[in-house]
């Protein structure tokens, strides 16, 4: 595959490809992601969830994002990186927003970023894609305002809403985001902002007429037994994998059997010898 740009991505929605785009946190499974394919990369604050432990989006750091962002770039893939933009990390000012963006590019290795909102956010990513630096923006519920959109439900369920939604998805593109997140929405208004607006749309919990898809690779290769919105397709069980195999890893310690001569090491017959007294020592070792 060649190198994914901003451009590319973009064509893509003209030429009628679909997109993908996966999470990822770390070196190995963006190389993987690579590997197959996968068009975009994103570094999201899902980490939180994820990875670190959290209930929320909301306690995740710049530093973070940075940290998992430039282990994925240092594995270098083809795959688009974007760069998810923290909790409070670009709302406080325009001036906070550019060097926020520029240390995920600089540190984090990042070639986009991700914003959520729209409205003053629109402002924002204006300012940041006029500094040269690529947005992707994210409407619909946007887990970091959680608190004020009270809880994870789906958004644009009304013709008002769907259209509050089309407003900010032309806000957006006219801001010169080069593409958009749209989470959680009936398949319907994803349908209409799909088609009012020429930048690519990426849909999670959005239905079939966006763009492009996105899906938190861990929920999607069935890390967590107990998250299964109706939005979440499981492709794999892979927490059935690491239980089966560290059960039989633990079974085999407890019983010895683990580890066997194919995965230990010998000395030299000759040293083995001398450490067990069986060989007489060479010459030179007679002093
Ligand atoms: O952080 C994330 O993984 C996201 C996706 C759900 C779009 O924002």
């Amino acid at each position: 595959m060649a190198r994914k740009t901003t451009f590319k991505i973009r064509q893509m929605k003209s030429k009628g490809k679909k997109i993908v785009m996966l999470t990822a946190y770390d070196a190995p499974t963006a190389k993987i992601l690579s590997d197959c394919g996968v068009d975009m990369i994103l570094v999201g604050d899902s980490v939180g969830n994820s990875l670190l432990g959290y209930e929320s989006t909301i306690p995740v750091t710049l530093d973070d994002i940075i940290h998992h962002c430039a282990a994925v770039s240092r594995a270098n893939p083809k795959s688009l990186i974007i760069g998810d933009m923290p909790f409070m990390s670009y709302k406080v000012s325009e001036q906070q927003a550019l060097e926020n963006c520029a240390l995920m590019l600089q540190e984090g290795g990042a070639e986009a970023v991700k914003l959520e909102g729209s409205g003053r956010v629109a402002k924002i990513v204006s300012t940041v894609v006029d500094s040269g630096i690529p947005v992707m923006g994210h409407i619909g519920l946007t887990p970091q305002s959680i608190y004020e959109l009270g809880g994870y439900r789906v958004q644009g369920r009304t013709k008002e809403n769907t259209e509050v939604l089309v407003k900010q998805a032309l806000e957006l593109q006219e801001a010169g985001a080069f593409s958009m997140v749209i989470e959680l929405v009936p398949s319907e208004t994803a349908k209409m902002i799909t088609e009012a607006v020429d930048i690519p749309t990426i849909g999670i919990g959005a239905g079939p007429h966006c763009d492009g898809q996105v899906l938190v690779l861990w929920d999607m290769l069935g890390l967590f037994d107990d998250f299964n919105p109706k939005f979440l397709k499981k492709y794999a069980n892979i927490s059935e994998v690491i239980r089966t195999a560290v059960n039989e890893y633990s079974e085999e310690v407890r019983g010895g059997v683990f580890p066997d001569p194919e995965h230990s090491f010998e000395m030299s017959e000759e040293e083995s010898g001398r450490l067990y007294g069986r060989v007489k020592p060479k010459k030179e070792d007679e002093s």
